[in-house]
């Protein structure tokens, strides 16, 4: 049957003769193909494109999210996903907000998510988060008390085979990403913001900052909370000499409860 209404559409298109017995089975022919055809677009969970789809929701973007005072963290997340305040989106999976206590005393602040954080959407849950994990339970502070974020909420990184290898955001990204940092900052309210690194350091504080000679307490500003300068934990995760590192894993659990104790 297939095949004679084949023939027939053929012989249409030819400008041959029509075949009044072949062309009875054209509209039943093309019904099951439709069936077919939505059959298999049902059955195959093919998720669209990102990037058409990014584009439009950036256009949304900015009607939606631009507000200063963006009403509640499920508002921030959302713009987050959309954002195309910096071109980062573009080779990351998601974007990554920050997640913990909404009323949180204590927030802590890490650069940028890594490989692990892009696929799984959630900030400090790779080897620099298990790190970051350890030194707060030393520290005696409970992880869902606080609020863990980023500066940056894209993963940047440039590929090396099929490795996706970190790359530092640059001056104009940290700024851009400002934007949702400080929102949630505004929202949750810390007493302290912990910024942990160098670009958490200078979204937070709002200058570069050199994390090794302004460690501690940064002077008070009066934009922002309390501010708490330390180490990145992926720093300590590249200290070579074992005895180096266990000594800057204490000082790092020193500056969490020094920092904790700032929140009281
Ligand atoms: N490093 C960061 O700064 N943030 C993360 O979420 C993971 C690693």
């Amino acid at each position: 049957m297939r095949l004679r209404a084949r023939s027939a559409l053929r012989k249409h298109r030819l400008g041959c003769r029509w075949n009044p017995l072949e062309a009875a089975v054209i509209p039943e022919t093309i019904e099951i193909a439709g069936a077919i055809a939505a059959a298999v677009v049902a059955a195959s969970p093919t998720p669209p494109s990102p990037h058409p789809s990014k584009i439009a929701a950036g256009r949304e973007r900015d009607a939606l999210f631009d507000d200063p005072s963006l009403q509640g963290m499920e508002t921030v997340a959302a713009g987050i996903q959309v954002c195309r305040r910096c071109g980062l989106w573009r080779d990351a999976t998601q974007g990554v907000p920050g997640e913990g206590l909404p009323q949180a005393t204590l927030m802590f602040v890490g650069e940028q998510p890594g490989d692990l954080e892009d696929l799984r959407g959630r900030p400090f849950v790779g080897p620099a988060g298990e790190l970051f994990d350890r030194a707060l339970a030393e520290a005696g502070i409970a992880r869902e008390a606080c609020y863990v974020t980023n500066a940056v909420k894209h993963f940047k990184h440039e590929m090396r085979g099929k490795r996706r290898l970190h790359k530092t955001p640059n001056a104009g990204e940290i700024e851009a990403c400002r934007w949702w940092l400080q929102n949630e900052v505004r929202l949750v309210a810390p007493r302290v913001v912990v910024a942990m690194g160098a670009t958490a350091a200078r979204a937070v504080v709002g200058r570069p900052v050199s994390v090794l000679k302004e460690r501690g307490p940064a002077a008070p500003a009066p934009d922002r909370p309390p501010a708490f300068v330390t180490v990145h934990p992926s720093y300590l995760l590249r200290i070579p000499d074992k005895a180096a590192r266990h000594r800057a894993f204490s000082d790092f659990v020193l500056d969490l409860a020094a920092a904790k104790a700032l929140s009281r």
